[in-house]
């Protein structure tokens, strides 16, 4: 991902939204546990609620919106559930595709994608060659993604750089490292937003979090709608963010 964004979005009523957000779709467990249904229920209506925040974050006007959907250590759950969400990635993308196109929705993939089985690579390389011309804003999807896993995707490269005589090691740069990540394009999240409750970052997007804004809701993902968007988005707007600077208030006193 590319070092923070000075670009700002700003909704209709001039609302200041961020250009890049990041989302940890927690909690599916716990709303499919509160309703007796099996955990794999909680999924099914977390992708619902996927495709929901997709259309609102469009209408804000968010630019990148990247989601956890499945990390490389998701690979200890039980093999069901892990079978399930497989499925269930192949039926949204091929039963929504539609809807983001509607919406102008291109879509990318974020993860150590090449080590996934041969069916989910197919669906991520259709969706992304199928949408790469839309418009509107990017739906970046973690899909066996960790963040330590990146960095050191990240360090192999430039190792491979060092090794064959075109960088020095002594001319490695923070920029030569975000250059070097899944996705150098994107820029790193203004915003992240946590629903469930958990205070951690769980691996995601360790290196591009580094000035990230925080929001931590007690709501359990599938139930994450359009008023709690709305509020993370108005705290937000009114964080003084200072990258370890002063505020512009104080930088003149
Ligand atoms: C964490 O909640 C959620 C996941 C590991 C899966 C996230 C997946 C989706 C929202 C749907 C599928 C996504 C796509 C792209 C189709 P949890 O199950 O750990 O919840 P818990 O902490 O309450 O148990």
């Amino acid at each position: 991902m590319a070092a923070s964004s000075d670009k700002k979005s700003y909704d209709t009523t001039g609302l200041k939204v961020p250009v890049s957000l990041g989302v940890i779709m927690d909690g599916n467990g716990r709303w499919a546990k509160k309703r007796f249904l099996p955990r794999s229920a909680g999924h099914r209506a977390g992708a619902e609620n996927l495709k929901e925040l997709c259309r609102n974050c469009g209408r804000y006007g968010v630019k990148y919106l990247t989601v956890y959907a499945f990390s490389t250590e998701n690979w200890s759950r039980p093999e069901d559930e892990v079978h399930k969400l497989m499925d269930l990635f192949v039926e949204f993308f091929e039963k929504y595709d539609p809807e983001l196109e509607e919406e102008g929705i291109r879509v990318r993939f974020t993860g150590d994608i090449e080590s996934l089985p041969e069916r989910i690579k197919k669906v991520c390389h259709e969706g992304e060659e199928r949408s790469k011309n839309r418009p509107k804003m990017q739906l970046i999807v973690a899909f066996n993604y960790g963040g330590r896993r990146e960095i050191e995707y990240a360090a192999r490269r430039i190792a491979g750089l060092v090794k064959e005589g075109k960088v020095e090691p002594q001319d490695i740069t923070e920029q030569m490292i975000s250059d070097n990540m899944y996705l150098p394009d994107v820029p790193d999240p203004e915003l992240i937003i946590r629903p469930s409750g958990e205070m951690r970052i769980s691996n995601f997007l360790l290196w591009e979090c580094a000035y990230s804004e925080f929001w931590v809701s007690d709501t359990l993902w599938p139930d994450f709608g359009y008023d709690e968007l709305t509020r993370a988005f108005r705290d937000y707007a009114g964080r003084d963010r200072r990258f370890g600077g002063l505020s512009s208030k104080e930088a003149k006193t």
